[in-house]
């Protein structure tokens, strides 16, 4: 099948963690792109994520809501194909309240397809998740299995994956899915564990590990996550979905040993806390698929740390700004069983 000549992209979610890598770089490798930017700015979305490239011509930056028609027709009849980032990302946030994530990550959705639908695009791209399969008892999952989604987070990436599917063969829109696994890299918000972990160690306070941490995750780096998204923007089969995963399994004790031996703080700021209710204690996944179309991830998980703790190290003033007294507030709502001196003065 011919590649489409994709030369004005619709990026939802642009300024957020994954969003704004694609955007640094397919403006960095791609010459002929340009890129109209629609965030909402959430607390997890900033402009400053893409100060490296604000100003480039190439790149227009419009904050609005995708869940917002009167916002997103217009924009989309511009443009010849819609990835879509926009979401909210965090498990632990869809347990506290599951509301916006159901607005954005699955009505969101819709209103891009609708207006996908009207304008002829040549490629609408859904960036979903491997946490859509649940837990991962045995083996690894392949793109055929049945989704089993069991946070409120993973239910409506799945709700909108179910939706993404049928306007393909309904009204045969050319679609593509990704289901990338765990993502970390410079700009992460840190809520995440590993951005969480590293600006904790560096302010000393306590690293919070849910349960036993034996729970594991394949962590990917955020470059290599991007670099699949492009690869199946350009070269994937529309109505098909791709697994996108780093090949690791590492455990939450082994990420808090990581960060402690990186950024030279003490095994005792380790600290156990209640479990995360619904916890899905492994994701696994078979990337054949994507790998047949060239595409390997290409840094390994202590390397991908090393660069993201001196990110973490240079960028003292950007993660900071996030753990304001909002973001505390929320810490101390989600995490049962904190010590002390867990939240620094
Ligand atoms: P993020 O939370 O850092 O960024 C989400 C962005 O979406 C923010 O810029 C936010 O302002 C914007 N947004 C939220 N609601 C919006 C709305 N209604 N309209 C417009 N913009 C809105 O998330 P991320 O980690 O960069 O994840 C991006 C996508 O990748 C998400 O769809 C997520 O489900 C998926 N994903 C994330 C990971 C991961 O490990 N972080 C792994 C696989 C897939
Ligand atoms: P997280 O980064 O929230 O991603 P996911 O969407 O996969 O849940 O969590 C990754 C793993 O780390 C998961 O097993 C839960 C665990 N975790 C902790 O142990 N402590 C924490 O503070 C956080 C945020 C996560």
């Amino acid at each position: 099948m011919a590649e489409p000549r994709l030369r004005h992209l619709l990026v939802t979610g642009g300024a957020g963690f994954i969003g704004s890598a694609f955007v640094r770089q397919r403006l960095a490798q791609d010459a002929e792109i340009n890129i109209t930017v629609l965030d909402k700015l959430t607390y997890a979305g900033s402009e400053e994520n893409l100060a490296e490239v604000a100003r480039d011509p190439r790149l227009r930056f419009i904050r609005g809501d995708i869940c917002d028609p009167a916002t997103v027709e217009p924009l989309t009849r511009e443009v010849d194909a819609i990835v879509n980032f926009a979401a909210e990302s965090h498990v632990d946030r869809s347990l506290l309240d599951a509301g916006a994530f159901v607005q954005t990550d699955v009505y969101g959705t819709y209103v891009l397809l609708e207006a996908a639908r009207h304008s002829r695009h040549q490629r609408f791209l859904q960036v979903s998740t491997d946490e859509v399969y649940g837990h991962v008892k045995d083996g690894r999952r392949r793109e055929e299995d049945p989704l089993d989604p069991r946070s409120p987070y993973s239910s409506t990436k799945a709700g909108a994956e179910m939706l993404v599917r049928a306007y393909h063969i309904s009204h045969g829109l050319p679609t593509l899915i990704t289901r990338g696994s765990n993502t970390y890299g410079p700009y992460q918000f840190p809520e995440k564990i590993i951005p969480l972990f590293i600006t904790n160690a560096l302010q000393q306070v306590p690293l919070p590990i849910y349960g036993d941490g034996s729970a594991v995750r394949d962590y990917l780096y955020v470059d290599d996550h991007v670099n699949a998204i492009a690869r199946v923007l350009w070269k994937g089969q529309p109505g098909t979905a791709y697994n996108v995963g780093g090949g690791t399994e590492v455990s939450g004790v082994k990420v808090a040993d990581s960060v402690l031996q990186a950024c030279g703080r003490p095994g005792s700021l380790k600290h156990f806390v209640k479990d995360r209710p619904g916890h899905d204690y492994r994701y696994a996944l078979d990337i054949r698929r994507i790998r047949s179309m060239g595409w390997e991830p290409r840094v390994n998980f202590q390397d991908g740390m090393r660069l993201t703790v001196d990110w973490y190290r240079q960028n003292d003033a950007w993660w900071r700004k996030r753990k304001s007294a909002d973001f505390w507030n929320y810490y101390q709502q989600n995490y049962r069983g904190l010590p002390a001196n867990a939240i620094p003065d």
